[in-house]
């Protein structure tokens, strides 16, 4: 994947340790421990989600209390991204449109 906005890069050294993630998909290499929205702001178009109407929306405050910045993290969905660190093998899928809830009957 190619970085999408060059706006968004990182300040660790070069030599920092790396992950393997995949973004909707796509394998990315990380650098170990950066937050989910970061990364996704450094590697896609910074929409992690869109709601139900096609809004798109990205992370905003980066602290866990806007909601911004939902997605999918190895299959737990609304994960808050700004709050989590990439780990090896994470699966991260931005969102479109509205969850299909579990059918709980
Ligand atoms: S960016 Fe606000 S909760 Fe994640």
């Amino acid at each position: 994947m190619t970085l999408a906005h060059a706006r968004w890069k990182s300040c660790a050294p070069d030599k920092a340790p790396t992950v393997q993630v995949s973004i909707d998909g796509q394998k990315v290499t990380a650098i170990a421990g950066i937050r989910v929205a970061a990364l996704l702001l450094q590697n896609t178009s910074a929409e992690t989600r869109h709601n139900h109407d096609g809004t798109p929306r990205t992370p905003y405050c980066m602290m866990g209390v806007c909601h911004e910045c939902l997605a999918v993290i190895d299959g737990k969905t609304t994960e808050r991204t700004c709050l989590i660190p990439v780990y090896n093998g994470m699966r991260i899928t931005r969102c479109s449109g509205p969850f299909q809830l579990p059918d709980v009957r």
